[in-house]
């Protein structure tokens, strides 16, 4: 689980744990024009919208404040609605905005069906969906179900007595060698991926409860049938307000391994028990993450959200899984079988967390999406509000934003659904907290120094280079790193050079280029270890090849002698010509696919003509 991998080791290795006829302007000023509207492509395009979709998260509470608290609403982001349309994106998907003590920021929900009041109203919320509509942008909630707040209604119930009907909605148990005045032991050694014991004693019944994540975030029992109706109801409950899905959290945690066996220890290389950032030994997570069970509860869940259909909010409602798994093979099974499906995107967290630029790793896990997911539609995902942000884990200090467009071409030049974090579209960087008393992230304190938690990646979205950013009129309630004076929105939206521009000339392609809408990954030159190569192919559509250079000196590819290439006469290819579709600044047109020369990080697509 990501968490685990945060704190496992420092900050380089963080896993926790629209159709018109557009003309597409490259930073380079080259252009592609796309296929007309049809009422037939219109009906399609509702139900397949997911399957090339372009997603941003927005972590509320740092993208734009109404009213000047400091602290990100619903109303900001509605005003915001006009920068996204304007990025191109598909849908937004919202962390937790229901009501909640905010210990873990929204993630120790107390109220399922309604909206804290820091972030606005049941009102706001509607509104956002039917502003949100009117520009074709989808809006995707978070479902938190391994647990709740400790201040929830169900929870409150749950601890009153053992004999409340609640009682078995979430995991108690004796503590090991419990007497009438002593609570024992916890029942075993499984810890909270956020830091020592998963148990904790609760005195009025005398007994323990199990916790993976905060203490306020008690674990729901995934083994009592009526917490699955409650959360099928709730799901119904925002589907008939118009979400068009949502994306699961911690869903490979729902349940633990009933006979509480303990968890293995992980060791390095030379046998000694890793220790994390707080203090305690790492466990493998075996009893607690990825058991089988999440399979029956995902069928049941898509079975209930494929059944819903709302005139008014039309298309496929989808489920995002938030999964990391081991493997691609692990992966894979989140989808589920044929006639039971489960998750249409579970994370690919294969591929985006490799946190570090190896050419031959990224190609291998690319090149798994495309043929080992049975041709289910990838989610790649390089970025979230859990770990530090892409200059930490794949930049150099030097070329952060050259490094940058080598990152956003793989998410979205390869087949599938791409997931983007706010303020990777200006380049935000991390800022961790300088001072233990700063930090707003429990496990920042429990962690500190080793762990400085997550508000380095949570820092408001920089509109502007005012003092406070454009986010708000009062005091953030995280401060501004200096660099925003210059990677914020309104500086990089007119420089056609910026990251900003970047991003919108590739969802652009994403979205208009017929072989990047539904053509296959193929990889070229697979022995090159400075360049990664590879072409979209899809039957009718001209190919597209893209190359980015993963090193800082210059690199030349050649494509036409790729052994990949399946193209229907390879004595043809030299001769072909290359349209330079996108290009990093300053980067060179190739005349034929034989010879493409990249600057320092540098990227090239083109089309072959
Ligand atoms: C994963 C979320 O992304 C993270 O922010 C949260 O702390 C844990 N799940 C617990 O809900």
């Amino acid at each position: 689980m990501v968490l685990a991998h945060r704190s496992s080791s420092a900050l380089k290795s963080i896993a926790v744990a629209l159709i018109a006829t557009v003309m597409v302007l490259t930073a380079g000023g080259q252009s592609a024009t796309t296929k007309p509207t049809t009422s037939a492509t219109t009906q399609s395009t509702e139900q397949n919208w997911w399957k090339n979709a372009v997603i941003y998260e927005v972590y509320p509470r740092s993208f734009q404040d109404s009213n000047g608290d400091g602290i990100g609403d619903l109303n900001g982001i509605t005003a915001k609605l006009d920068y996204l349309k304007e990025l191109g994106v598909d849908a937004i998907w919202l962390t937790p905005v229901y009501p909640s003590p905010q210990v873990d920021f929204g993630y120790d929900i107390s109220d399922y069906r309604n909206i804290d009041p820091q972030y606005g109203t049941l009102a706001d919320f509607d509104r956002l969906i039917a502003e949100a509509n009117k520009r074709h942008i989808r809006v995707l909630m978070d479902m938190v179900m391994n647990h709740t707040s400790d201040k929830h209604a169900w929870f409150l119930q749950s601890r009153s007595s053992r004999n409340n009907p609640y009682r078995d909605w979430y995991v108690w148990h004796d503590g090991k060698g419990e007497t009438a005045t002593s609570k024992g032991e916890p029942p075993n050694h499984w810890q909270s991926l956020f830091g020592h014991s998963a148990w904790q004693w609760d005195e009025k019944t005398r007994q323990y409860y199990y916790h993976k994540f905060y203490i306020q975030q008690p674990d729901l029992n995934w083994n009592n049938p009526t917490v699955h109706k409650a959360f099928q109801d709730i799901v119904a409950f925002w589907l008939k307000r118009g979400v068009s899905g949502f994306r699961f959290d911690a869903i490979t945690t729902l349940f633990e391994d009933p006979t509480l066996a303990d968890e293995g220890v992980v060791r390095d290389q030379n046998g000694n028990v890793v220790i994390n950032a707080y203090g305690d030994p790492q466990l493998d997570n075996s009893k607690t993450d990825n058991l089988p069970g999440v399979h029956q509860v995902m069928q049941q869940m898509r079975a209930t959200v494929d059944q819903f259909s709302n005139d008014k909010f039309p298309g496929t409602r989808v489920l995002i899984g938030e999964t990391y798994l081991h493997n691609v093979q692990e992966l894979l099974t989140m989808y589920g079988p044929q006639d039971k499906p489960e998750f249409q995107l579970p994370m690919d967290t294969q591929v985006g967390f490799i946190n570090k630029l190896d050419v031959s790793a990224f190609r291998s896990k690319l090149n798994d999406a495309e043929t080992k997911l049975d041709s289910h539609v990838p989610l790649l995902v390089f970025d979230n509000h859990d770990n530090p942000r892409l200059d930490i884990r794949y930049g150099d200090g030097i070329h952060d934003d050259d490094i940058q467009r080598v990152i956003s071409t793989m998410l979205f030049a390869s087949r599938g659904a791409a997931l983007f974090y706010y303020g990777d579209d200006i380049g935000m960087k991390t800022t961790p907290p300088k001072r233990k008393e700063d930090v707003k992230d429990p496990i920042g304190i429990t962690g500190w120094p080793r762990e400085k938690g997550r508000d380095g990646e949570r820092t408001p979205m920089q509109w502007d280079a005012s003092q406070n950013v454009g986010f708000t009129t009062g005091t953030p309630w995280l401060p501004v790193p200096p660099i925003a004076r210059q990677n914020n929105v309104a500086t990089e939206g007119s420089n056609p050079n910026s990251l900003f521009a970047w991003y919108q000339n590739l969802i652009r392609l994403k979205k208009t280029v017929p072989a990047f809408e539904h053509g296959s990954n193929v990889m070229l030159d697979t022995q090159n270890n400075k360049v990664l190569s590879w072409a979209r192919q899809s039957q009718g559509a001209p190919q597209v090849f893209i190359s980015v250079n993963f090193t800082a000196e210059p690199q030349t590819v050649n494509l036409a002698a790729s052994n990949s290439l399946t193209v229907s006469n390879s004595a043809s290819v030299e001769a072909r010509k290359l349209k330079t579709l996108l290009k990093s600044p300053g980067g060179a047109d190739p005349q034929s696919l034989s010879e493409i020369k990249l600057g320092p990080y540098g990227v090239y697509i083109g089309e072959l003509r």
